[in-house]
């Protein structure tokens, strides 16, 4: 009886030392979750950041549509890793490099420019032409840029903002809130075959647009965006400001239809 209890005894004490090594609650050498840095996969860094605003596969997403070859073949790779690095400006792109407060290091960066192109870039995917430059090589003239909205892109958009084309329209002013000069270029330039939006060549019948053409209807465009954007009822002054003073009332003939409040 008592050499079974000294037995047990031990064994309870000897179980540990045998199994040691797999007891739950004891690290191994590696970490059991990767280091969010240590990942370099394109597959796995693109599905984290960028799928849910560029679309699972690049494309069909509200933002750029970076699988479309004739995109990969209009973007030289310094802009590239620039835009992906620092974002772009007065959109809802955000910088994810380190140095811009994101959380990717160069090498990361890096994986996803070349998974970019691996993935997307395909040869030959201009026909042998030449596109207008990615970034605007000469300064805009803005008061241009209406005469070739008209010619450009009003079948398709509308001829301002009450009349909205086909395409809907791209001078609602929450719409224009959320892209930048560099936007409407790279849309134009490269079209976004996944939505419908023609490349340079197909916006005017029978001929390709010009670089000045492009960098004028852009200036434009970005300059219709209005002061208060997103504001259905732009000249209401709060209550505070005007004391005394009763606020219009709201009437349904003020409000913006369902059609014109979606760009
Ligand atoms: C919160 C949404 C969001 C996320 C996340 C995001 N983007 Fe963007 N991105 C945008 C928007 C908005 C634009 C500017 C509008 C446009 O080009 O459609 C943009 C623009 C870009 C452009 C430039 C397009 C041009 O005009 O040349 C590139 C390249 C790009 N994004 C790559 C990436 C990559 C790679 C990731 C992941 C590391 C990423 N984006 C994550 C929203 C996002
Ligand atoms: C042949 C018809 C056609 C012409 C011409 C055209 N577009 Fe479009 N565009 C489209 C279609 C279709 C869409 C997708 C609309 C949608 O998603 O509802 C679109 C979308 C866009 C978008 C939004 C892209 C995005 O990322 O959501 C922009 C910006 C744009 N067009 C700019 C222009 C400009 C600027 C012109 C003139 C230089 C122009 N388009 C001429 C058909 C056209």
């Amino acid at each position: 009886m008592r050499a079974r209890h000294i037995f047990a005894v031990i064994a309870g004490l000897a179980l540990p030392l045998v199994i040691g090594c797999e007891l739950p609650g004891r690290p191994g050498p590696e970490p059991e979750v990767p280091r969010p840095e240590s990942v370099t996969s394109f597959d796995q860094l693109y599905a984290e950041n960028c799928s849910g605003c560029h679309g699972k596969n690049g494309d069909h997403g509200p933002a750029a549509n970076l699988a479309n070859p004739e995109y990969q073949a209009l973007i030289d790779d310094v802009s590239l890793r620039d835009v992906i690095v620092n974002g772009e400006k007065g959109t809802l792109m955000p910088g994810f490099g380190n140095k811009a407060g994101g959380q990717l290091t160069d090498q990361q960066i890096e994986a996803i420019v070349q998974g970019n192109r691996s993935r997307w870039k395909k040869d030959n995917a201009l026909g042998g032409q030449s596109p207008p430059p990615y970034k605007a090589a000469h300064p805009a003239d803005p008061s241009k840029g209406q005469a070739v909205y008209a010619m450009a892109c009003a079948r398709c958009h509308g001829e301002d903002a009450q009349h909205r084309g086909s395409a809907g329209s791209i001078l609602d002013g929450s719409f224009l809130a959320l892209i930048n000069e560099q936007t409407v270029r790279t849309t134009i330039i490269a079209g976004r075959p996944d939505i419908g939006e023609p490349d340079w060549r197909n916006h005017i019948p029978g001929r390709p647009m010009t670089d000045d053409e492009i960098t004028n209807v852009s200036a434009w465009l970005i300059a219709q965006r209005p002061a208060a954007p997103g504001q259905p009822y732009p000249n209401m002054q709060p209550a505070s400001e005007k004391p005394g003073e009763e606020q219009p009332k709201t009437t349904a003939g003020d409000r913006p239809s369902k059609a014109s409040a979606k760009p």
